[in-house]
């Protein structure tokens, strides 16, 4: 695996899946959250972003599927371009449709059976499909991550009843079922055990394959294992963005070295 950035050479901007030009977004006014974030993503990586807490993480990830337009208080402002095409000019339905998300904690609709779960991205888009449509999605979704043949035979039953670990692929389906091209993870085995956790990292490595993955997580050994890439964000700035290899052995900016060999603050 080497510098996955270079891997095409002087990349245009078509080549990219995800491309943040001066992203900010603020809750209060006068003070940034994230600060005029700039990066391109290419697809087929995984990107991890790390940073202490606070520094703006999650709302960089909430902000390239649109979520912060929910709270009428919140203001983002830059370019965010998912396959070249502006975000807020898209359908935000789209936009959540091809950019999912995973959150922290395994989060399954309470009220709804498994097979539900999996199809809860069209049922709540009003998405009509054929009983045998359901069926091969159901079953190639719940393959797709791994849980097929655990859940198989109750697939009628509440998602709810499945273990941490299981509900957390239970989510992953249910993004992945909506055709996705991009995943956004944030921080999505801090809730589980080791064994869990191992199982998602090994899912998320075989996802790359097929999907964009960026990935928020405190977790550093992780990042190292599974992201090409890596930025350090720090109050609200991206303050680098590199080949993770370059950047765990080389950081450029003595923040980044001082945050991962655990000395920050
Ligand atoms: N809904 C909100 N309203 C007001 N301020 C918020 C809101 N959500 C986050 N913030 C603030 O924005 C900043 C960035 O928060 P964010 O949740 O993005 O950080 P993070 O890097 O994800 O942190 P963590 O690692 O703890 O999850 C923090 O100062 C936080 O207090
Ligand atoms: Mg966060």
């Amino acid at each position: 695996m080497e510098n996955t950035i270079d891997i095409i050479e002087n990349p245009s901007s078509q080549d990219y899946i995800l491309q943040l030009k001066d992203v900010s977004v603020s809750y209060t006014p006068g003070k940034n959250a994230v600060n005029e974030v700039s990066a391109d993503i290419l697809p087929n990586t995984v990107t991890a972003i790390m940073g202490p807490s606070g520094c703006g993480k999650s709302t960089l990830l909430r902000a390239i599927n649109r979520l912060h337009e929910l709270y009428p208080s919140i203001t983002t402002t830059g370019e965010i371009l998912l396959k070249g095409q502006n975000i807020f000019e898209m359908n935000p339905m789209k936009v959540r449709r091809l950019a999912g998300m995973v959150f922290q904690r395994p989060n399954p609709f309470p009220t709804m059976s498994i097979g539900e779960n999996v199809l809860s991205g069209y049922m709540l888009n009003n998405i009509k499909l054929s009983k045998s449509e359901k069926e091969e999605l159901v079953e190639s979704s719940l393959q797709r991550v791994g849980l097929w043949s655990e859940v198989k035979d109750a697939i009628g039953k509440k998602g709810t009843f499945l273990s941490g670990g299981q509900q957390q692929r239970l989510c992953i389906a249910r993004t992945i079922a909506l055709r996705p091209e991009l995943l956004l993870m944030d921080e999505p085995t801090s809730a589980l055990d080791p064994i869990s956790t191992n199982r998602i990292e090994e899912l998320i490595l075989e996802l790359k394959e097929q999907y964009t993955i960026v990935i928020v997580t405190h977790n550093m050994s992780q990042a190292a294992r599974l992201s090409d890439n890596s930025m350090f964000m720090y109050l609200g700035e991206l303050i680098e963005y590199d080949n993770t290899k370059q950047m765990f052995t080389k950081p450029k900016d003595k923040r980044t070295e001082d945050y991962l060999t655990g000395q920050f603050g």
